[in-house]
């Protein structure tokens, strides 16, 4: 008995000792040192595309709440865009086998971690935050001089949120913006805050214009200041809440005429039948015979009346219609 505990000791301390040993040494593959890199040449320019990345990714993940890459991080945008391009046109530098860099980089492998970057760069930050609808970008990669201008409807944005925000500064004590008087703030800002709302729900009620996310966060985060945190839509009057009712009211309306629109267009040849079947046939004298044939003569006249009330176009088409579309 001792003896098979002295041996299982043994086995497992054997086994324990050698566990170590089986962590192969991959130096050799994980690294490529010379002279077996045959890359070695171009490594510099994927390290410096490497670094304009990961400042753009960060500068995102920096700005994440609220959402605000545009306004923050065009400066990092700008300059990986520059990189990205030089990276793109490495073609009098080669790797050992005489490939440009650029195919290296892009093309000779299964998988390139810095193209797979870029791209969620591009379409999972820069363009799903719609800059595109705030900053107009005039690309210049050859001297790598690229300048931008944000839109006018930004720059109106931006002046009146100053305007709104001076307002409150003004009428709050120094220091914290959240304690104190509210009553001051909701009464004396009242008019800028709305002017300021109308212009965003001008633009963004307006088919083909629209901002880009950091307006849109700004805006909704300016809401909640004043209605969650200065509770100034409950201290207010109730004129505060004629502006969203309204615009309600003219979306629903929107939406009717766009669903009436839509329908009417989809179901054409519907329509189309529909009115040839209106042409056709009238229905009235097969109705009146109808009627005869199943009404006493004593009670004929009142159903006549009746029958030449409904005898009515739209009344009679009705149910054909219904039936049509169902
Ligand atoms: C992101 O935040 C970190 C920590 O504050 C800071 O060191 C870094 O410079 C920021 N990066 C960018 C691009 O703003
Ligand atoms: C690469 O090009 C250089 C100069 O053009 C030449 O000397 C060299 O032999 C080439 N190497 C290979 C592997 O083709
Ligand atoms: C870049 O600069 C050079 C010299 O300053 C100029 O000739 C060229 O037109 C510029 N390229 C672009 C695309 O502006
Ligand atoms: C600030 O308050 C003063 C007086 O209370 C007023 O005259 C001035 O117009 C206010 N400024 C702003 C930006 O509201
Ligand atoms: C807040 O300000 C209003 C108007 O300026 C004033 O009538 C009211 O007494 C103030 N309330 C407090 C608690 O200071
Ligand atoms: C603004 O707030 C609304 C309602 O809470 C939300 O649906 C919308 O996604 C927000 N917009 C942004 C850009 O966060
Ligand atoms: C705003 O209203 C909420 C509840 O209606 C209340 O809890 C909160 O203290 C109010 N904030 C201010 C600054 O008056």
């Amino acid at each position: 008995m001792r003896l098979l505990t002295l041996l299982l000791l043994l086995a497992v301390q054997f086994s324990s000792q050698k566990s170590p040993n089986i962590a192969y040494d991959l130096s050799s593959i994980a690294e490529s040192a010379a002279p077996w890199d045959i890359d070695g040449p171009c490594q510099v320019y994927v390290e410096r595309l490497s670094v304009a990345i990961g400042s753009i990714v960060q500068c995102a993940a920096n700005y994440t709440i609220p959402p605000k890459v545009c306004t923050n991080c065009i400066d990092e945008y700008i300059k990986y865009r520059h990189v990205e391009y030089d990276t793109k046109h490495l073609d009098k530098v080669w790797s050992l086998d005489n490939s440009t860099c650029s195919d290296v980089i892009y093309r000779n492998y299964l998988l390139s971690y810095v193209n797979e970057l870029s791209q969620a760069v591009d379409t999972r930050i820069w363009d799903i935050s719609r800059c595109a609808d705030c900053i107009s970008i005039e690309w210049n990669f050859e001297n790598q001089t690229s300048s931008f201008h944000y839109s006018d409807n930004v720059i109106t944005f931006k002046d009146k949120l100053e305007l709104w925000r001076a307002c409150i500064s003004n009428y709050s004590d120094v220091g914290s913006l959240v304690d104190q008087n509210n009553t001051a703030i909701c009464v004396n800002c009242n008019d800028l805050f709305t002017d300021l709302y109308k212009f965003y729900w001008t633009i963004y009620v307006t088919p083909n214009v629209q901002f880009c996310v950091d307006v849109e966060t700004t805006m909704n985060d300016t809401v909640r200041l004043w209605n969650n945190v200065w509770n100034c839509s409950t201290t207010q009057d109730r004129k505060r809440e004629f502006v969203p009712v309204t615009i309600t009211a003219g979306l629903l309306v929107l939406f009717t005429v766009f669903f009436y629109l839509s329908s009417y267009i989809q179901g054409g040849g519907e329509v189309r039948r529909f009115v040839q079947y209106s042409t056709l046939a009238d229905p009235r004298p097969a109705r009146q015979h109808l009627l005869s044939t199943s009404a006493s003569e004593t009670n004929m006249s009142s159903r006549a009346s009746r029958s030449s009330g409904s005898t009515n176009p739209l009344s009679a088409r009705r149910p054909r219609a219904n039936g049509q579309r169902d």
